[in-house]
């Protein structure tokens, strides 16, 4: 045995000193730290989406000023970052789907940059240590061109209208009017200023932190959300705006804003908003944010968006169940936020049971009715082929993932019982609020408070490409 060590200690001896061998020598400035500084991966790691948001480094407050003519459609911006780094970095990513980068600076030292795609590649006049905080500086000028057709949504970002835009990004669209790291896995607190013409109001997440001012015929509103946001949440809705503004009766800011088009339709926005949270406070716990509200504008989406604190209705004046699911979605989706898109249905399920509670609470139909409406839909349903519990890259706003997703929840409640199916959904806000969640990670705690194996239950439901029993 003793020979046999010292055998071995020679040879590893004799290794450790080929090892060393002059040509492998990190250069000096290399060898002080234990590990070179290597480029930023261009995505963040969601195998469906592949280049979406980046690596090496976590965004924790992005500082955005916009500039935006409604007439040219041009706009000019600077966009403002606080980072940490993850990783030793030579250079990182961020992602910006067209316009002209001016410069950008790290640190306050000019950057060289290069682009290809959506992605915008900055190396840094000196690398980044790993956890450094650091600031980039983006200046850029162009006009923004909506994304198209990724995830079978048609039309979404920055999308310009007549007086001014309309700003809706899910999935990865928050990138055709700044750059950033697009993925909801990295969420961050951000400050906007944006200018317009004057007359022409901007509507963006959080609170004005001021009164909106005015020089030279333009006008700066200042906006703020300091909780942390998804990139796809962020919004600077623009154009000529009827506004009412105050409290929900539940003592919550609430701001509402209409197209001079659907003026019909403000009392009503500002009002069940204000019900509809107050409402979701009771069943989902306490608001998560610092505001409440929405705004409808005249751009014919036809759909919703849930934006953080300001929800936009695209070209409808919306009714109970759509200003249900969007707020819902303040807790499900904006407050507590998917790892990655194909858990999807923690946002949209959860949405549209909400839709469902909420006609219960009203006295009209109940979740139960619903339930089994949906249910009687014939096996052929495509809804049953489509397992909502693994969101495709390509169709990812499926309508199973909406229908199929609430009916989790509603089979889920009748396996556990209301009282533990509401405890549950109250646990899961304030155990993840402002962070960040996974499909698991719900069925974990929904078996830990019922102390059931609810495996078979969420297979089925979820996962199965068939109706469940
Ligand atoms: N999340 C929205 C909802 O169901 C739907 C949606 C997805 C959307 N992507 C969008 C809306 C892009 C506007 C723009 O409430
Ligand atoms: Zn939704």
């Amino acid at each position: 045995m003793r020979s046999n060590r010292r055998g071995m200690a020679l040879l590893a001896a004799l290794i450790s000193v080929l090892a060393c061998a002059p040509a492998d020598e990190p250069p000096p400035d290399q060898a002080m730290s234990a590990v070179a500084h290597t480029a930023g991966a261009p995505g963040i790691g969601d195998p469906d989406f592949p280049t979406d948001g980046n690596g090496g480094y976590d965004v924790s407050h992005y500082a955005l000023a916009v500039d935006y003519a409604p007439t040219t459609k041009r706009l000019e911006g600077v966009t403002t970052i606080q980072a940490a780094a993850t990783q030793n970095l030579s250079r990182f990513n961020l992602d910006l789907s067209g316009l002209d980068v001016r410069g950008i600076t790290v640190d306050g030292s000019p950057a060289t940059f290069a682009r290809k795609g959506d992605e915008l590649t900055v190396t840094p006049s000196a690398p980044i240590d790993k956890k450094a905080r650091f600031t980039v500086k983006v200046t850029y000028a162009g006009v923004p061109k909506p994304a198209k057709d990724s995830a079978n949504l048609g039309t979404y970002g920055f999308i310009s209208t007549a007086d001014g835009a309309f700003v809706t990004s899910e999935p990865n669209g928050s990138k055709t009017w700044f750059p950033n790291n697009d993925h909801p896995s990295d969420k961050a607190t951000f400050d906007f200023a944006i200018t317009v013409p004057a007359g022409v109001t901007a509507v963006a997440n959080g609170e004005l932190t001021g009164q909106p001012t005015t020089a030279g015929g333009k006008t700066t509103y200042r906006w703020s959300e300091r909780h942390p946001m998804a990139t796809y949440l962020a919004t600077a809705t623009l154009g000529k705006f009827d506004l009412r503004q105050g409290k929900t009766p539940g003592g919550i800011p609430n701001f509402a804003a209409t197209d001079p088009k659907f003026r019909s339709s403000l009392d009503k926005l500002y009002t069940v908003s204000g019900e509809v949270t107050d409402y979701w406070g009771t069943v989902f716990g306490p608001y998560p944010f610092s505001s409440t509200g929405g705004v409808v504008d005249d751009y014919a989406a036809g759909y919703a968006l849930e934006n953080q604190t300001k929800p936009v209705y695209g070209g409808f004046e919306p009714d109970e169940s759509i200003i249900a699911h969007e707020l819902a979605h303040q807790w499900f989706g904006d407050s507590l936020t998917i790892k990655r898109w194909k858990d999807l249905w923690l946002n949209e399920g959860f949405a549209t049971y909400a839709e469902w509670l909420w006609s219960e609470h009203k006295g009209k139909q109940s979740a139960e009715a619903f339930f089994n409406d949906y249910h009687k839909r014939p096996a052929s349903d495509p809804m049953w082929a489509y397992p909502p519990g693994r969101a495709k890259p390509g169709d990812l706003f499926n309508q199973s993932v909406y229908t199929r997703g609430g009916m989790t929840l509603h089979a889920l409640r009748k396996a556990v019982g209301d009282q533990t199916f509401f405890q549950l959904l109250k646990a899961w806000t304030a155990g993840h609020r402002y962070g960040h969640v996974t499909t698991d990670e719900f069925i974990a705690l929904a078996e830990r408070m019922s102390g059931k194996d609810l495996g078979p239950l969420f297979d089925a439901w979820l996962y199965q490409p068939r109706r469940p029993a």
